[in-house]
């Protein structure tokens, strides 16, 4: 018999699956698809771990093979959990606990956490970050789900996570979507992080005619100070990579539309429907959408010329622009979190969020301890942006971001992230903004009122009648 089953033997599902059995623990396993599970059986002979897996053909084999009360992990594409559910449930008994470990998005999960809970289930959303490699050797894992239902399962989860300085990455963040939201707005900060990064080298590219493997060089020289992080680290390996057909660089021969599944998009709709706006990452997605047109950018640049190399920003400017355009990603994303958390109910650790981030996930980086202890010390107006230990980064990093975006605006190259970040960070710096003058406009044409600076009393009208 096993401790824990899992279903779903995709690249992230087998090797969650090894790296359960890795860590000691018998697993059950299963896919809809025998192919994949003859698969993963041979993965997990080849790895010496034959002995710790139960390979069941469906799902009610695997449900016999568990000890009770039963675990399962359902490791499926989001547009699949719903069946799968639907043929797992009947199969379990109260007490049991299906744990969703794909990238759901949260409200599906409130919504299979109370259709489970009627039914004497438990339901965990569970947020795993950390690609094929994380998931074999040690992923960050946000919990989300009643704190009872994560009891039963925690020494598993706390073991095959990844660890920083002996520390699990793996926490229980809150109730039904908590886990599942927190790995969104995860997301969201890694397509932000991305488009930073890919801006810089855009810049790079276009404006200062570097070669990708130079590029790669920078990328690499700034992994060893302040920027450290996965994402730099791999991107220096990918603008150094040959591609052998070619013999060229392998992005050279890579195509300019970038992919998405969806988590990046579900981060924006869920700023904007919480009253929120997270601008890096907003750009980052309509980054991503951008790209995909690609005959229209092509029109474009034949109407309006290509742009020449000259004069660029330079790599000291870049690095601490590339690092305040971080911290304010982050700042957006932890106000998102808090923002979320109040409005559900969720009492979310946002410091212990940036913590199980530290390690295992594709966000990680040196940056995040520092993020971590600001939000532990209270981040003043719930900002990061204004956390005395970033002062120094914030002060200068601003310049250089503001360098960095005229820059590429006299140019003409895009930096939608950058410009975004900017943005923001200048409304936050300017005690009387301009809104007054949209409050009045609002006034003018449908008397829907104002609040004077010298008179708090609301639906105040201006004397627009009086020509
Ligand atoms: C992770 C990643 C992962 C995500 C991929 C692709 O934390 O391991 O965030 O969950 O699915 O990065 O996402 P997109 O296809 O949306 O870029």
């Amino acid at each position: 018999m096993a401790r824990i089953g899992l279903y779903g033997l995709g690249v992230m599902g087998a090797n969650l699956a090894l790296n359960i059995a890795d860590s000691g623990f018998d697993v059950a396993v299963s896919n809809r698809s025998q192919d994949a599970i003859d698969r993963f059986a041979d993965m997990a002979a080849a790895q010496g771990l034959a002995g710790r897996v139960v390979a069941q053909p469906d799902l009610a084999a695997l449900v016999g093979a568990l000890d009770q009360p039963r675990s399962v992990i359902v490791m499926v594409a989001a547009s699949a959990v719903d069946a799968v559910i639907a043929d797992l449930a009947p199969l379990l008994s109260q007490g049991d606990t299906i744990i969703d470990a794909g990238n759901a998005n949260f409200h599906d999960t409130r919504r299979r956490e109370g259709a489970m809970r009627e039914r004497g289930l438990h339901f965990i959303g569970m947020g795993v970050s950390g690609g094929e490699e994380g998931a074999r050797h040690g992923p960050s894992i946000m919990v989300g789900g009643a704190k009872a239902s994560y009891a039963p399962i925690r020494d598993i989860i706390e073991a095959i996570s990844a660890k920083y300085q002996g520390q699990p990455c793996a926490a229980h963040l809150g109730p039904d979507g908590a886990g599942h939201f927190v790995k969104t707005v995860h997301n969201g900060i890694e397509y932000a992080d991305m488009q930073i990064i890919a801006e810089v080298y855009g810049l790079l590219r276009d404006g200062a005619g570097w070669p990708p493997a130079r590029i790669g060089q920078l990328f690499e020289r700034w992994n060893k100070g302040p920027l450290q992080s996965y994402l730099i680290e791999i991107t220096g390996k990918v603008l150094q990579a040959t591609d052998p057909a070619t013999g060229g660089p392998v992005v050279d021969v890579i195509v300019d539309a970038a992919g998405q599944k969806g988590t990046g998009r579900w981060t924006v709709i869920e700023a904007l429907s919480l009253g929120q706006s997270a601008s890096s990452i907003e750009a980052a997605v309509a980054a991503r959408s951008w790209s995909a047109l690609r005959r229209a950018r092509a029109h474009g640049q034949e109407l309006f010329g290509a742009i020449e190399p000259g004069d660029i920003p330079g790599e000291e400017a870049l690095e601490q622009a590339l690092l305040a355009a971080k911290v304010i990603a982050y700042s957006q994303g932890f106000s998102l979190l808090q923002a979320a958390s109040d409005e559900y109910g969720w009492s979310l650790d946002l410091a212990r969020c940036a913590e199980i981030w530290r390690a295992g996930c594709i966000i990680r980086s040196a940056l995040l301890d520092d993020m971590a202890n600001a939000v532990r010390d209270g981040l003043p107006e719930g900002q990061l942006i204004f956390a005395p230990s970033f002062g120094d980064a914030m002060q200068t990093g601003a310049r250089a971001l503001r360098s960095v975006v005229s820059g590429a605006a006299l140019k003409g190259l895009p930096v939608p992230a950058f410009s975004g970040a900017l943005a923001f960070f200048d409304t936050m710096r300017q005690a009387r903004g301009s809104a007054n003058l949209i409050q009045a406009q609002r006034d003018f044409f449908g008397a829907h009122g104002f609040v004077r600076l010298d008179d708090a009393r609301r639906d105040q009208h201006g004397p627009w009648g009086q020509g």
